[in-house]
């Protein structure tokens, strides 16, 4: 269902065009499990088991909070939310506009955000979804201690568990430990699936299916998309992305800036930043991950796309149809000389500005990957997220890194945990 477009990216390869073996052999890696981090692949076959196992009492405990809570708080970091966010707003509609609001909190540690949290849920009922793999992440950690006490104050102890929801690991860690203690409703981060590969797993799919977003779908389109992935040959777009990019890499494009028409992808783009900075970034090599909103940083970043340094390249993500139509409309006297393009739907300037800015960048000497899905839904964002995330395996073993792993994460951590005085940590 993804297409991926590369004629604006091959005149920026040597004539042999990309080395289409090295993906050859790094899904052989993928596949059969032979490469470095292959205990942490089992998100190739998540969508599949997340409908023989968890979909259903996934599905219940949405409706049960879309009965008695006005807000959800989903408390994660990382991987634990970057993927519900994504979803969310890039599949928020009109038609959901009934659905509870979903707040995210434990992604940082300002006290004003956490305060702004409190004040918008105000008075009205709410639950929390607390969703940490390891459990012990600082940031979520610490807003679930508030966001609980709170439940608490509101609803006593026992009503506070009804409405607590934590997605964790299934036998480890000091959150599975504290909900089995309280006898709170558990869901799973399966163990061979790392944080920022989990988004279709109860992590994405519990916050999706309370915002209103029909999660069978999305998971029936990802087990579709997921075979079709399995391609071996050429003709797989996941294969296509990654060579090209990492050929484009060897060539000396270090930024990749992912963009895209629609400021509802936004947050994918955040999502896709953590997915491919922290898959690849590592052992001293890995493209940087960027993403602008366009148009609106043409009048930004568009500057340096076009004229500064040519250290990158770009893809732009699409979608074939829009959802709605608006058409410009004709004024009296043309005051402001936009007649010309009246009676012209949006959509359609929009895609001529999208062709156009393609042409500069490409003359500019940006090369430029497209990568589209037919519309804005449910089954669109699940061949992009399964597609993004089946390219950035592949992307990472043919950069000879581990896909899988994050060491340099822990980096900070020590230090944070020293300076906090934090028992053990001196
Ligand atoms: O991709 C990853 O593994 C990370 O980004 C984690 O998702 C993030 O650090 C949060 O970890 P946890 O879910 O253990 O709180």
């Amino acid at each position: 269902m993804v297409k991926v477009d590369l004629s604006g990216a091959l005149g920026f390869l040597n004539s042999a065009g990309p080395d289409y073996s090295l993906a050859a052999e790094a899904h052989r890696t993928l596949a059969d499990g032979s490469g470095p981090g292959s205990e942490f692949t089992g998100w190739l076959t998540l969508p599949q088991l997340i409908k023989d196992t968890e979909l259903k009492s996934i599905v219940a405990a949405a409706e049960r909070i879309r009965k008695n809570s006005e807000a959800l708080v989903v408390i994660g970091i990382g991987g634990s939310y970057l993927g519900a966010r994504a979803a969310i707003e890039l599949l928020a509609s009109p038609e959901r506009a009934g659905s509870p609001d979903v707040y995210f909190s434990g992604c940082g540690l300002s006290p004003d955000a956490l305060n702004e949290t409190i004040a918008a849920i105000g008075d009205r009922d709410f639950s929390v979804n607390v969703i940490s793999k390891s459990g012990t992440t600082l940031e979520p950690a610490l807003s679930f201690r508030v966001f609980k006490g709170l439940l608490e104050q509101k609803y006593g102890a026992a009503g506070a568990r009804k409405r607590i929801y934590a997605t964790t690991d299934a036998h480890r860690g000091a959150l599975k430990s504290l909900a089995d203690a309280e006898g709170c409703e558990c869901f799973v981060v399966p163990d061979d699936v790392g944080g920022r590969y989990s988004v279709l797993s109860a992590v994405g799919l519990l916050p999706m299916a309370v915002a209103g977003i029909d999660v069978r779908r999305v998971i029936d389109a990802a087990i579709k998309e997921m075979q079709e992935l399995d391609l071996r040959s050429p003709e797989n777009p996941a294969w296509q992305y990654a060579a090209v990019r990492q050929a484009l890499y060897r060539g000396g494009r270090g930024i990749e800036i992912l963009g895209c028409y629609e400021p509802r992808f936004r947050f994918m783009g955040e999502w896709w930043k953590q997915l491919y900075g922290e898959s690849e970034g590592k052992n001293g090599v890995g493209v940087f991950p960027a993403s602008v909103e366009l148009t609106a940083d043409l009048h930004s970043m568009g500057q340096y796309i076009q004229d500064g340094p040519r250290t990158m390249m770009e893809t732009i993500v699409s979608f074939d149809e829009d959802l709605t139509k608006f058409e410009v409309p004709f004024a009296m006297g043309d005051p402001d000389g936009l007649n010309y393009l009246a009676g012209r739907g949006f959509g359609e300037v929009c895609r001529i500005a999208r062709d156009a800015v393609k042409a500069a960048h490409i003359s500019g000497g940006v090369p430029n990957i497209g990568v589209s899905v037919p519309r804005r839904d449910e089954e669109g964002f699940a061949a992009l997220v399964c597609f993004f995330e089946m390219a950035c395996a592949i992307s990472g073993y043919i950069s000879g890194v581990n896909p899988f792993d994050q060491p340099g994460v822990e980096a900070y951590k020590k230090n944070m945990f020293k300076m906090l005085g934090k028992p053990g940590a001196e």
